[in-house]
């Protein structure tokens, strides 16, 4: 059988640096091929270099060829048109996938109408269909600034299907998904198998699990063990594997207990009800928030985890009850981390220069950037390249480092550790946590994963789906 895609010895570098070390791998219908790996380690560039979407800085070396013919040779209008027709790729940041001012269905129906080439009305009731199955049917009218993460997520993932493209690309797809919308993401997957090729990045070991079929793993730009995802998921043989597996929260230690104080709560919130677009969110929430303490807040996708955390930073106004701040403290001390990385950087501006202009603007200490790289374990070349130049991990630590230069006094954490493997994931947690403890600031951490909320956090909010 001819491989969908085959890749032979590919190297990928930006200027003399390598960035993927001859890399070897072939993808075959109805076989599930699963690339885990450390954050930083080619695993987008990989699918962008068989898109033909790689950055015009960047050179190639080997081979890359889909259904037995070369694609790095073929003329770009020709790669171009297999876009959403054959190859379909789901990229790592929803956002990049949609239009920020169309609305959910209409992004869908073109998908069907302009490249599947169904009739208006046609195109019209699929996407309704398609969304409907998905859960997105609420969200049918809004534009993608108003959705949660978890739905933007999910919306790219059907824009980015809809056409049928028989080889599904997915470059983290079930990221910051509570677990059941995850497995829905894995089964859709799965149902594309049964006529078609499917190659998933992923930090989720179960998502690999699940899928199962072959499994590729990268640690800096090389794979360090290939085969059969059960087995090496069992019997991992190479050590970066081992600590990657030894890593999912189930074996962390739980944090120890905050010694209380009797200082007053930095927020209160009394029997706060919230509502946005006509809908209630949640209801009757009281609880406090002091210094040092770790709030955990789980709850599905879109039932308003986001916006209690524009509630706790004064935000949004509450309908009902009442919030309470602390008045020693300055509200720039009151930080968000959003959920997606990219919505907190202007694209086109280098990193380093961005930080700067906080340190400027604020008068802080600039030693302090080169010593919570050290920290976050981020390499100082990172500075000089735009949001777009770094990997997804890579800008979540550094949107993490923006918001430590200040020196938050409440830090509303949005799925902090969502793009990063499990190892940086751990070590993250646990600096969240140390920054927690010593420096008496608030964290308040949404995660979908709750036993990673079980083992930070002194106390947790459920937020139930609204009725
Ligand atoms: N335009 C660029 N110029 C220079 N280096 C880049 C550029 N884009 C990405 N890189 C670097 O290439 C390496 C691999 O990036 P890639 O996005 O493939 O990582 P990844 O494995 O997908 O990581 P993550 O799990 O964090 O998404 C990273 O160290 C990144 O900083
Ligand atoms: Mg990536």
């Amino acid at each position: 059988m001819t491989p969908s895609i085959e890749v032979k010895e590919l190297s990928i570098f930006v200027g003399k640096q390598c960035l993927v070390e001859s890399l070897s791998l072939r993808l075959m219908p109805g076989m599930p091929l699963t690339i885990l790996g450390q954050t930083g380690s080619g695993k987008s560039l990989l699918a962008q270099a068989i898109m033909g979407l790689l950055p015009d800085e960047m050179t190639l070396k080997g081979e890359i060829l889909y259904e037995g013919q070369p694609l790095l040779t073929l003329p770009k209008a020709k790669r171009q048109a297999l876009w959403g027709r054959a190859l379909a790729m789901l990229p790592q940041e929803p956002w990049h996938a949609l239009d920020p001012v169309m609305k959910s269905q209409q992004q869908v129906a073109e998908v069907f109408e302009l490249v599947g080439g169904l009739e208006e009305e046609q195109a019209q009731e699929k996407a309704s269909q398609a969304l409907t199955e998905m859960g997105l049917a609420p969200a049918k009218d809004k534009i993608p600034s108003q959705l949660s993460g978890g739905m933007a997520q999910r919306l790219a993932f059907l824009a980015a299907t809809a056409a049928g493209g028989d080889l599904i690309l997915a470059d983290e797809p079930t990221k910051g998904l509570d677990y059941s919308r995850r497995d829905q993401i894995v089964a859709l997957l799965q149902s594309r198998l049964v006529d078609g090729s499917l190659l998933t990045i992923t930090h989720d070991v179960d998502v690999a699990r699940q899928l199962g079929g072959e499994l590729i793993v990268m640690c800096q730009g090389q794979v360090v063990e290939q085969g059969d995802a059960a087995t090496i998921l069992a019997h991992p043989q190479a050590d970066y594997t081992r600590q990657l597996l030894a890593a999912e929260p189930s074996s962390w230690n739980k944090v120890s207990a905050r010694t209380q104080s009797s200082a007053e709560p930095i927020v209160t919130l009394e029997k706060v009800a919230l509502s946005r677009g006509g809908n209630r969110l949640f209801s009757d929430l009281s609880f406090q928030l002091h210094a040092g303490e770790i709030l955990g807040i789980v709850g599905d996708s879109g039932t308003g985890k986001s916006s209690l955390g524009d509630l706790l930073l004064g935000h949004l106004q509450p309908d009902q009850g009442r919030i309470r701040f602390a008045e020693r403290y300055k509200r720039h001390q009151l930080l968000k981390l959003y959920q997606d990385p990219p919505a907190a950087f202007a694209p086109h501006i280098p990193l380093g220069r961005l930080l700067h202009e906080v340190i400027n603007l604020h008068g802080l200490d600039a030693a302090q950037i080169p010593r919570l790289m050290a920290r976050l374990k981020l390499s100082e070349g990172l500075l000089s390249r735009t949001a777009l130049e770094v990997s997804g991990g890579e800008l979540q630590r550094i949107a993490l480092l923006r918001i430590l230069l200040l020196k938050p006094v409440l830090l509303f954490a949005d799925e902090p550790t969502s793009r990063l493997d499990l190892i940086s994931a751990q070590r993250i947690m646990e600096l969240l946590v140390e920054i927690a403890r010593e420096e008496g600031c608030a964290l308040v951490l949404v995660s979908h994963d709750p036993i990673l909320v079980e083992k930070v956090c002194d106390q947790v909010i459920r937020i139930a789906q609204p009725i």
